[in-house]
C-alpha cells in the first residue's frame, strides 16, 4: 500500500535541519580529514576508509563500493526503510512538525507506519512461538525428524530458529488472539493465517499447521516470513508465507543475514535451491551460501548479493534433475546481460548424481563440497555442455540445430579474445576431435558469429560491448558538465549542434532536469545577477540532489555523477578531450544506428523497380560510413586511456566485412 504523501513542507524542513554528519555518527565512527569526515563504508566490507561524509555537501560516498547520497538516502539503505519512513523518523528527531496533505491521510499513514512494525512484532512472537513447540511434546516427532533424517545438531537448529507448527486449525490463532491479543487483521496481514472460504464457515484457520518451520530473515535479522515443510509426503511440500507488506520474495534471500560476512570475506557467494540445502552446508561450515525464497532467483537477488563480493564471484549450485536445470537456465536467463559483460563472474556447479548439497553432505566431507565449488565450470562453458547434451552431432538436424545455438551464445560476448577463445572450443566439440574438420568448422562459427553480431546489433541499435562505453561517454559529459560551469554552453552546444540526445533513461532524466534548472534560473528576475557569471556548480548540485531524493529509485544512478573520484577528477582536467571523444562515441552509435537502417530499407527494395530509392540509400548508406570513419580517425587521435582500450575500430570493420556490400 502506497503511503499518503508527506507534505512537501515537511520534507523540505526535514532536509534543512538535518546534519548529515550527526545521523551517519550513530552508525559509522568518522574521523575529520580536512573539510570532510571518513570511515569505514557500512555498506560493503571495508577494510580502509573509503567512505566519505561531506558536511557541506551534506552528502556521504563511498570510493569502494559507489554507495552514495544524502542523510534521508542513507538511512533508508542502512535500515532498508523507505522514504516516508526515515523523513517521518527525522522529522522526530529534529522537532519538524509533521504535516501530510490531509487530516484523514495523515492517520492513515501513522497507521501503516506503526502497522509494519507490529508485523515485525507479530512474526518475532510467532517464530519464538514455532521454536517453542518444536521442544515440546507435540513437536517431538519434528524433533526427532531434524536429528535423525536431517542429522542436524542442535545449535543448528537453535542458529536457524527452526521450529513446529503444531497440527490443529487454530492453534497460533488461539494464542496470538486469545493469549496476546493481536488483532485478528494484524494476523491476516502478516500472512500467518487464512480466511475460511464461503461454505465453509466463518473465520480463519492456520496457515501452517503440522509443519517444520523455518523463519525468513531480512538483512537486519528480523524475522518477515516462514517456509513450512511438511512432515511426510503431504503436498505442498513447501508452504510459504504470501507476500506481505514486510516479505518480497524477489527482493530478500534466505539466509543472507547469516552468509553476508563470509560472503565479502571469502568473495564469493554460493546460491542453492533449498532452505535445507542452505542450513546443512552452514552446518558444515560453508557459511555462504543462500537460497532463493520458493521463486526462481530474480536479477534484484543477484544484485544484492553483488554487494557483498568485491570480485562478483556467484556460483549456483542448483538440483542436476529437471527442475533444477530449468532454473539455472531460468537464474542464467536474468543475469546473462550482466555475465556477459563481465559484471558477474558467474559459475554452475551440478553436484555427481544430480544430488542436491543436503544429500551431498550426508556422505561426503565438507571440503569435497569446497573442491567441486573451486572446479565448477564458468556459466558460459556450462552453457556448452548443457547445448550439445543429447545431441547427436552425426545427424544433420541436429548438428544444424546445436550449431545455431552455440552461435548465437558466442554472438554475444562483446570480448572479441574471449570470443575467439571459444569459437575455438565450440569447433573442437563440433568435430569430436577431427582435427581437420575442426579448422573448417572454426572458420564457419567465425562468420556466423560475426554476422550474428552484426544482425543482432542492428535489433538492439548497437553493439553489446559498446553499451558500457556509450554509457561512460554519457556519464562523462554529465559529469563534466555538473563539475565545470565554465563548460557547460559548450557542452550544450556539442550536443544540439550534432543532434545527440542521451540513450540511457536515467542520464535523459537528469540532463532534462539540469535543462529545466537551467531556464528557470534565466527566468527568474532575482536571479539575473548570476547569469552575468556563470552559475555556481554547488548551486546546480544542491538543486539536483533535492530533485532527486524525491525521485528514491533513480538515486542509485545518478549519484556516481555527482561525486569525483581520482579518476574522474582527471577528467575535469583535460575537458575538452574528453568532451570530444564522449561526443564522437555518442555520434558513432547513433551513424550506426542509421546505417543499419538504411541498410534494412535497401535489402528490402526491389532495386530493378526503383534504381532511384537504391541510389540514394546507398549514398546514405556511405554517408554514415564515412562519418563513422572519421569518428574512428578522431577516436585514434584521442589518446587517452579508458577509450582507447576498446577495440571497437578492429571490429568494426570486421563487422563491415560481414555485411552485404555497398
Ligand atoms: P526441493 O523440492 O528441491 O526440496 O525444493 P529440497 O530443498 O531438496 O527439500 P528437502 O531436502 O526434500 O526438504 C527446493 C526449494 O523450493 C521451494 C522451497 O524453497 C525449497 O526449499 N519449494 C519446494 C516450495 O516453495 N514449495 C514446494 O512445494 C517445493
Ligand atoms: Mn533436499
Amino acid at each position: 500500500m502506497p503511503l499518503p504523501p508527506l507534505h512537501p513542507e515537511t520534507i523540505e524542513q526535514v532536509k534543512q535541519r538535518v546534519d548529515i554528519v550527526d545521523v551517519i555518527s550513530d552508525h559509522v565512527v568518522l574521523r575529520k580529514r580536512g573539510k570532510d569526515f571518513t570511515g569505514l563504508c557500512p555498506f560493503h566490507e571495508d577494510k580502509s576508509p573509503s567512505f566519505s561524509v561531506s558536511p557541506t555537501k551534506q552528502f556521504y560516498y563511498c570510493f569502494s563500493c559507489g554507495a552514495g547520497g544524502n542523510a534521508i538516502k542513507f538511512l533508508m539503505e542502512f535500515r532498508k526503510e523507505s522514504f516516508a519512513d526515515v523523513v517521518l523518523e527525522l522529522a522526530k528527531r529534529y522537532q519538524v512538525p509533521v504535516k501530510t496533505l490531509e487530516p484523514a491521510q495523515r492517520q492513515e499513514l501513522q497507521r501503516q507506519m506503526s502497522l509494519r512494525e507490529q508485523l515485525y512484532e507479530v512474526l518475532a512472537i510467532t517464530a519464538r512461538f514455532f521454536e517453542h513447540a518444536l521442544h515440546q511434546p507435540q513437536g517431538e516427532a519434528a524433533l526427532k525428524y531434524l536429528k535423525e533424517q536431517r542429522r542436524l545438531k542442535e545449535e543448528t537448529v537453535q542458529q536457524f530458529q527452526v521450529g513446529y507448527a503444531p497440527g490443529g486449525w487454530q492453534t497460533l490463532y488461539t494464542y496470538l488472539v486469545d493469549h496476546k491479543g493481536y488483532p485478528v487483521e494484524l494476523i491476516e496481514q502478516a500472512g500467518l493465517i487464512v480466511p475460511r472460504q464461503a461454505g465453509q464457515g466463518s473465520g480463519y484457520y492456520d496457515r501452517f499447521r503440522d509443519r517444520l518451520i523455518i523463519p525468513i530473515h531480512d538483512l537486519q535479522g528480523r524475522v518477515i516470513g516462514f517456509g513450512g515443510r511438511a512432515l511426510g509426503d503431504e503436498q505442498p511440500k513447501y508452504l510459504n508465507s504470501p507476500e506481505t507488506e514486510l516479505f518480497d520474495k524477489g527482493k530478500n534471500l534466505f539466509a543472507l543475514h547469516f552468509a553476508r560476512a563470509a560472503i565479502a570475506k571469502q568473495d564469493q557467494a554460493v546460491v542453492v535451491e533449498g532452505y535445507f540445502d542452505v542450513i546443512a552446508l552452514h552446518a558444515a561450515g560453508i557459511t555462504n551460501a543462500v537460497a532463493s525464497l520458493g521463486t526462481a532467483l530474480s536479477l534484484a537477488q543477484v544484485r544484492l548479493l553483488l554487494r557483498y563480493t568485491e570480485s562478483k564471484q556467484i556460483i549456483f549450485n542448483f538440483d542436476a534433475d529437471n527442475a533444477g536445470m530449468k532454473a539455472a537456465q531460468r537464474a542464467i536467463g536474468e543475469v546473462a546481460d550482466l555475465a556477459y559483460q563481465g559484471e558477474v563472474k558467474l559459475r554452475i556447479l551440478n553436484l555427481p548424481q544430480g544430488k542436491d548439497p543436503d544429500e551431498f553432505l550426508q556422505h561426503h566431507k565438507p571440503e569435497d563440497y569446497q573442491n567441486l565449488l573451486n572446479q565448477a565450470p564458468l556459466w558460459l562453458d556450462w552453457q556448452i555442455q548443457q547445448t550439445l547434451v543429447g545431441v547427436d552431432l552425426n545427424q544433420a538436424d541436429q548438428f544444424q540445430q546445436a550449431t545455431q545455438d552455440l552461435v548465437k551464445l558466442l554472438g554475444n560476448l562483446p570480448n572479441a579474445t574471449l570470443r575467439t577463445h571459444y569459437i575455438h572450443r565450440c569447433a573442437e566439440l563440433l568435430s569430436r576431435g577431427n582435427p581437420h574438420l575442426t579448422v573448417q568448422l572454426e572458420s564457419d562459427l567465425r562468420t556466423q558469429v560475426r554476422g550474428q553480431r552484426w544482425h543482432g546489433r542492428s535489433q538492439k541499435w548497437q553493439r553489446p560491448g559498446d553499451r558500457t562505453l556509450l554509457e561512460e561517454s554519457e556519464a562523462q559529459l554529465l559529469r563534466l558538465y555538473l563539475h565545470l560551469p565554465e563548460y557547460r554552453s559548450f557542452i550544450q552546444e556539442a550536443l544540439e549542434e550534432r543532434d545527440l540526445d542521451f540513450s540511457l533513461a536515467h542520464h535523459r532524466l537528469l540532463w532534462q532536469q539540469m535543462m529545466q534548472i537551467a531556464e528557470s534560473q534565466s527566468a527568474d528576475p532575482a536571479t539575473v545577477d548570476q547569469l552575468a557569471a556563470p552559475p555556481n556548480a554547488n548551486d546546480l548540485l544542491d538543486r539536483l540532489q533535492d530533485t532527486c531524493t524525491d525521485h528514491p529509485d533513480q538515486l542509485a544512478y545518478l549519484y556516481h555523477l555527482m561525486q569525483l573520484d581520482e579518476k574522474t577528477q582527471r577528467d575535469l582536467l583535460r575537458a575538452p578531450l574528453v568532451i570530444r571523444a564522449a561526443t564522437a562515441c555518442m555520434e558513432r552509435v547513433l551513424c550506426e544506428k542509421r546505417c543499419r537502417h538504411f541498410l534494412n530499407l535497401w535489402e528490402k527494395l526491389d532495386r530493378t523497380t526503383s534504381p532511384d530509392q537504391s541510389l540514394f540509400l546507398q549514398q546514405q548508406i556511405y554517408a554514415e560510413k564515412q562519418r563513422i570513419a572519421e569518428l574512428d580517425q578522431q577516436q585514434r587521435h584521442t589518446t587517452f586511456t579508458d577509450l582507447a582500450q576498446i577495440p571497437w575500430v578492429g571490429e568494426f570493420y570486421e563487422a563491415l566485412e560481414a555485411s552485404p556490400s555497398v
